[in-house]
Parts: C-alpha cells; sequence; structure tokens
C-alpha cells in the first residue's frame, strides 16, 4: 500500500507472523528504470515472503522490472490492475487496464518469460462501463490464458471518474458473491479475496471459498491481528508474541536505523495500531507520533510506549 508498506512497515510486520505474504508499495515501471532504483528495490531478506508489486503497461519494461524484481530476491512480482488514481490512470497504469485485457495479458506473458517468480495480477471486480460479470470473466480469461495462475480481486469495481482513490475504496459496494462466482467459474486458478476484511474469523470463512485473503487496512490500523495469523491460519503450533515482545523485537532494528542517520518516526509511524483497544492506547500514540519529535532520547521514549504494552 502506497505510503504505507515500506521496507519499515513490512519488517514490523513479518515479526508478527513468518507466513503471511507481503507486498510492498506499488512501484511504477518509470520509476524502476529510470529512477532511483536501489530505493525501491531496497528490502531485508528478513520480510521474506515478499512480493514486489509494479505499475505499469508496457510489456518490456514490465518484463525488464520483473527482471529486476527476481534478482533483488522477491518471491513473486505482482501487476497492479486496481489502482483508481487519475495520476496512475493518465500512464495506463492501475485499474484502467480493466478495460483493456489483451494489453494486460501480453504484458504478464512478457513477465513470465522473463523471471521464473511467479507473476500475479490485484485487479477489481470491474471499472464503471465495464462491470458485468461477462467482462470480468473476460478479463480472468485473457489473462489466464497469457500464463497468470494467481489473482488478488478486490471484490468492488473502481470508479475511474469523480471518485477519489480514498472513496474507491469506500463507496462502490463490496461483492464478494461476484468474486465467489469467479473462482467456481475458473476453478484451476488461485483467488484471493480482498476488501472489507477485518477478523481472523471472517478470514477462516472465506478460506472455505477462496484460496488465500488479503487484508489492507486492518492489517495496517491492527496490525496484533498478524500476531494470531500463523497459529489460526496457517495452523502452526506455538505461543503467539505479545505485544511488548513485539516491541522488543524491533529495537535492534530501531537501534541500527537510528545508528545510519534514520528517524525513529520512520519506523514507530507503522506501530502505533499495536495498543489499539488498550487504556494507554492514547499515550501510546502521542509517545510515538508527537513526543518523538521533540526529544534527544528517542529510544528512551521508545522504551517508554514499551512499558505501556506491559501485561498486554
Ligand atoms: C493508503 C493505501 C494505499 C494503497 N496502495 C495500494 C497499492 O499500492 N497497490 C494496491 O494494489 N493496492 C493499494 N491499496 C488498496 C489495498 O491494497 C486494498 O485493495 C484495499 O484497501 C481494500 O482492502 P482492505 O479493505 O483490506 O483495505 C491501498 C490502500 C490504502 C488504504
Amino acid at each position: 500500500m502506497m505510503d504505507w508498506t515500506d521496507r519499515h512497515c513490512r519488517y514490523f510486520m513479518r515479526l508478527l507472523s513468518r507466513n503471511a505474504l507481503l507486498y510492498t508499495e506499488m512501484v511504477t515501471t518509470g520509476a524502476l528504470l529510470h529512477g532511483d532504483r536501489e530505493r525501491f528495490l531496497r528490502h531485508d531478506v528478513a520480510e521474506y515472503p515478499l512480493a514486489l508489486q509494479l505499475g505499469g503497461s508496457v510489456p518490456d519494461e514490465l518484463a525488464a522490472c520483473a527482471r529486476l524484481a527476481e534478482e533483488a530476491g522477491y518471491q513473486e512480482v505482482n501487476l497492479n490492475v486496481g489502482c483508481p488514481s487519475d495520476r496512475v490512470q493518465n500512464n495506463m497504469i492501475g485499474a484502467c487496464l480493466m478495460a483493456h485485457p489483451g494489453r494486460v495479458a501480453e504484458c504478464v506473458k512478457a513477465m513470465q518469460d522473463a523471471v521464473s517468480i511467479p507473476v500475479t495480477v490485484k485487479h477489481r471486480i470491474g471499472i464503471n462501463g465495464r462491470d458485468s460479470y461477462a467482462e470480468l470473466c473476460d478479463f480472468v480469461g485473457q489473462v489466464s490464458a497469457a500464463g497468470c495462475r494467481s489473482f488478488t480481486v478486490h471484490a468492488r469495481i473502481a470508479i475511474l471518474e469523480g471518485l477519489s482513490p480514498k472513496e474507491n475504496r469506500e463507496v462502490p459496494p463490496l461483492r464478494y458473491d461476484v468474486a465467489a462466482q469467479l473462482k467456481q467459474d475458473f476453478p484451476a486458478l488461485e483467488i484471493i479475496l480482498n476488501g472489507g476484511i477485518k477478523t481472523l474469523e471472517e478470514c477462516q470463512r472465506h478460506l472455505q471459498t477462496f484460496d488465500g485473503v488479503m487484508l489492507g487496512r486492518e492489517a495496517y490500523h491492527n496490525p496484533y491481528l498478524l500476531a494470531q495469523v500463523d497459529t489460526q491460519l496457517f495452523g502452526e503450533h506455538g505461543a503467539v508474541l505479545s505485544r511488548l515482545d513485539a516491541m522488543q523485537a524491533m529495537r535492534p532494528y530501531i537501534e541500527a536505523h537510528l545508528a545510519d542517520g534514520g528517524s525513529l518516526h520512520h519506523i514507530t509511524r507503522h506501530m502505533l495500531g499495536l495498543a489499539q483497544g488498550f487504556k494507554g492506547a492514547r499515550r501510546f500514540r502521542q509517545l510515538l507520533s508527537v513526543d518523538i519529535h521533540k526529544t534527544d532520547n528517542p529510544l528512551d521514549l521508545f522504551d517508554q510506549a514499551a512499558q505501556l504494552l506491559q501485561g498486554h
């Protein structure tokens, strides 16, 4: 998720679940091929399994970027066909590509020919003017014929004019039934459900129909949800990390980041949700998002925040 799932966020989330597949923010082919490549690909092997999400629509460029992703160590490369922002539409990136299934198929084919890691697609169930089930099947049919085996379906349409990206995550109704029909009609494909999922109980329910679930906003705002994923969804046995354990496990990473000249806020901004639901939650957020800018001793402040989680 843009501006959210940067490498610090992913490092933190990985401490909470060993198995959940994590995704980068979307990186455009232009940024990767002509921008600060090292910055866009940078990650820690501790974040694995990790997918790089690409935005683009030129097959050769996407193929070159997929190769970079594979060389950099990513386990999967994902093509974004779901982002509704105007900025990306002008460059033929994101959800507008749902109107061009042939082009998406060419992109996927070029990427697959270039790498041996899986090439996957994240998309909507339609866009305005192209929101029939037949058109969705045409899209998935053409893209799967090009070799894509895994589709992550954000189960609402995107409205490409008049709604902000935020509204496009809230206003068009969720249609899990449409995504379920897709799984029924394409049983050999991996269909992963996304959109509005908030609890592991819901995940378990959806996993009876779908091959996987993807959580966006809830995982970010309530990251401790991830602490139970390995036991509840992946069938692992063992102790669940406490919130305090998670804080303490982040400390060496934070120390290294500070020693490198980084600021504590770069990391803790992704951890504010860790205290969600507790009496000390406001104080926790205050320490890590406001007081943090006024202190000379960020680690001391971090430890104070950690103390608020004692016993939870
Ligand atoms: C701040 C923010 C940034 C996002 N950036 C991306 C992105 O880069 N790529 C993408 O495929 N989806 C992106 N999304 C959409 C989410 O991946 C997800 O599809 C959407 O929020 C619905 O799932 P949820 O209800 O679990 O959040 C973003 C969402 C948010 C809130």
